[in-house]
């Protein structure tokens, strides 16, 4: 029969950044967390297969630039650069960032990561925010591959502080109470940011997806989900 409007429809390309805990992360082998619950839902909500893979941070951005990719998600902040290259859907959280850092070190504002050796992932908000305050390319803020070498650095001495997402920083401190690590976060220096699922410009699935997005905020799909991740 051909009466299904997607009947026979390839399954879309689905690309995330599994170092993103707890957004998206592997849990033995298995990709999972917060933004991959979302986004099963949203697809589902909406009646669109997909395919999901885990790529590298700027492979999954490359992806849905080049449309190997039909939508990132991977706790990625809309911004105005991004808006450029990249379409959004609806924004799905709101975060900003915290730095952590060895315990010990006196850090009490953002400002006073300019004293120390600085962590962040490349290519990402977080890495702006250590910059706006150090100064761009500042040789005491190295950058890594993705959120999880920036941490194995903070762990190793490499780095004295890491700047990243506020619910990342959270789950990392809650998760590795041996590291002697602490955090803050700062309202004066660190603005406040949101979430979206990227697209490749021009892309006719933001309607779709928002529109289920919409549902599963007004009939408490989304509510689950946050209370599930997020109330612990
Ligand atoms: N929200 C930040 C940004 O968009 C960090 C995202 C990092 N995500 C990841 N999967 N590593 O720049």
């Amino acid at each position: 029969g051909d009466n299904g409007a997607s009947e026979g429809k390839e399954p879309i390309k689905v690309v995330t950044e599994a170092g993103f805990m707890p957004f998206s992360y592997l849990d033995k082998g298995e990709l999972v967390g917060f933004d991959i619950e979302l986004i099963d839902a949203v697809l589902k909500e909406a009646g669109i297969e997909y395919t999901i893979e885990n790529v590298g941070w700027e492979s999954m951005l490359a992806a849905v630039q080049n449309k190997d990719a039909d939508l990132a998600i991977a706790g990625i902040t809309v911004d105005d650069d991004r808006k450029q290259t990249y379409d959004f859907s609806s924004s799905y959280f709101e975060s900003t960032h915290k730095v952590v850092f060895r315990e010990g070190e006196a850090i009490t504002s953002g400002e006073d990561i300019k004293e120390l050796k600085v962590g962040v992932q490349a290519g990402t908000t977080g890495s702006k925010a250590a910059e706006k305050i150090m100064g761009e390319n500042h040789p005491n803020i190295s950058k890594y591959d993705s959120n999880t070498l920036a941490f194995m650095s903070l762990q190793s001495g490499d780095v004295d502080a890491v700047v990243t997402d506020n619910i990342v920083a959270d789950e990392y401190v809650n998760n590795n109470p041996d590291a002697n690590v602490e955090m803050i976060t700062d309202p004066e220096t660190f603005d406040s940011e949101f979430y979206g699922i990227m697209f490749p410009k021009g892309s006719e699935l933001v309607e779709q997806v928002n529109t289920a997005l919409q549902t599963l905020m007004e009939n408490g799909t989304y509510e689950e989900l946050y209370k599930k991740w997020f109330d612990a």
